[in-house]
């Protein structure tokens, strides 16, 4: 009997026994996981799975992870002793992404939780006059003496008062925003954040601006104990790097010298309008990544799949741009049935794999002859129309050249039954490309 990633038995590509939610195989299942767990975001994959793809791996492997997110795949891979690049077109998660792979000394450790402790001293009665990130309402994020309080740990988190050991400012910024948004009025019971309703949480005393301040000044100092203790767990052995950049143009967001990767483990963004800018913008804003609405929208319209704020109306603008048809039976008709639902919708789908075959496109000018392609992605239904993510992947693939292309079902993903996530795999063609070819003989001509 066919077996899935896990052991699991199958048939015609789809479980043979139940699949449940499979939780661990989720970024749930990284919270508890050192540095994997430092901040619950959204756009997290789980560690499991790459674990679990990593076992295939050889000595001389060398990852590509073009949609980094969070870094789970390179973070993985650089404590398994695994050389992996990744890429990400959010400048905060490459920040957040380069320090989890950072090798961190006992000093620094030590010298973070002190600071901490150091701020906490002071701020215990803070004024109402520090920066603020533009935050669109931020009074419905935060009551006032919690942002007054926030206001001022971020001031004393980026202005230090003496010098501190390298990493220990950006250390702490991790506890703050852990802290941040842990005192923010939302709440994650769904896939993306909302605003709790009035009377969700309410506290029976209204708290003084005293209280509030020591509350979340033990809070800051507990989390950064938390994140410097997990500097020690697995820690990276291996050089791996977060590049920021596009992953529709590999070759320009890679160091120079491509064509040598062996394999990619990655999870791209899936085409069910979620925006990972929407979600990460309070981490963004407080952290200077983002200064207002506009440099949002645009931003997550540089984005694959991002609809949100000004990105919406640029996508109204937007028409297919001559990459091609996308190689998948009935996929003009796909488009069209969501279209009629929402003419928008049909345009975000079409964009979507536009971007998507671009993408896969680039993958053969930075990748080496055999390299193996895991592809995390979840299927969509737009009102009646279901939209088969995975299948018009491996279509794509192939279109691409590329062999051996299967598709796999990992786990069911909600209560709706018609959605999965599957992992796409492909392999580049071991032969070398013809172009190569006839440059490889030339140089060897002596010309
Ligand atoms: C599903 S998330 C990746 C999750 C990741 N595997 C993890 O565990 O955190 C998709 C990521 O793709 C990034 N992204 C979207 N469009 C991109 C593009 N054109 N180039 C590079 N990264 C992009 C998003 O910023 C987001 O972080």
């Amino acid at each position: 009997m066919n077996t899935d990633l896990f052991g699991h038995p199958i048939a015609n590509g789809k479980p043979a026994i139940g699949l449940g939610r499979r939780d661990h195989l989720t970024f749930r299942g990284n919270v508890a996981l050192g540095r994997h767990g430092w901040l619950r975001l959204t756009p997290a994959y789980s560690l499991h799975l790459v674990h679990e793809l990593l076992k295939q791996s050889g000595p001389d492997e060398f990852v590509l992870e073009p949609f980094s997110g969070t870094g789970t795949t390179p973070l993985a891979c650089a404590s398994l002793g695994i050389r992996c690049h990744a890429v990400d077109i959010n400048p905060f998660l490459v920040w957040l992404g380069n320090l989890k792979l950072t090798r961190f000394d006992d000093g620094t450790a030590r010298a973070m939780k002190a600071a901490a402790r150091r701020i906490s001293d002071k701020i215990r009665a803070p004024d109402a006059g520090a920066w603020k990130p533009d935050l669109h309402q931020i009074e419905k994020w935060w009551d006032a003496p919690t942002l007054h309080t926030l206001a001022a740990w971020c001031d004393a988190i980026r202005n230090p008062s003496r010098e501190r050991a390298e990493g220990v400012t950006d250390l702490l910024s991790v506890a703050f925003c852990r802290v941040m948004i842990q005192s923010a009025n939302v709440s994650f019971g769904h896939q993306s954040m909302s605003f709790k309703k009035k009377g969700d949480d309410a506290r029976l005393f209204e708290e003084s601006p005293a209280r509030v301040a020591a509350r979340l000044a033990d809070a800051i100092v507990t989390a950064a104990n938390d994140v410097s203790d997990s500097l020690s767990m697995e820690p990276p052995v291996a050089d791996c790097h977060v590049f920021l950049g596009d992953s529709r143009e590999l070759p320009t967001a890679l160091p120079k010298g491509g064509g040598h990767y062996t394999a990619v483990i990655t999870s791209p963004p899936y085409p069910n309008r979620m925006s990972y800018i929407r979600e990460l913008r309070p981490y963004m804003y407080w952290l200077g990544y983002l200064a207002d609405g506009r440099a949002a929208g645009e931003l997550d319209w540089q984005a694959i799949g991002g609809t949100w704020g000004c990105a919406t109306s640029m996508l109204n603008k937007w028409s297919p741009n001559g990459h091609g048809d996308i190689p998948f039976p009935h996929f003009d008709r796909i488009i069209h049935d969501i279209g009629k639902g929402h003419e928008l919708l049909g345009r975000y789908v079409h964009k979507y794999f536009e971007d998507i075959k671009c993408h896969i496109l680039g993958l053969k000018s930075v990748l080496a002859p055999g390299a193996r392609c895991h592809y995390i992605v979840g299927n969509s239904k737009f009102y009646d129309t279901m939209l088969p993510v995975e299948g018009i992947y491996a279509a794509l693939f192939e279109d691409a050249g590329f062999v051996n292309v299967s598709v796999e079902t990992i786990r069911k993903r909600s209560s709706k039954k018609e959605l999965y996530e599957f992992v796409v795999n492909a392999y580049m063609c071991s032969s070398i490309p013809k172009v190569r070819q006839r440059a490889t003989s030339e140089s060897n001509s002596g010309r």
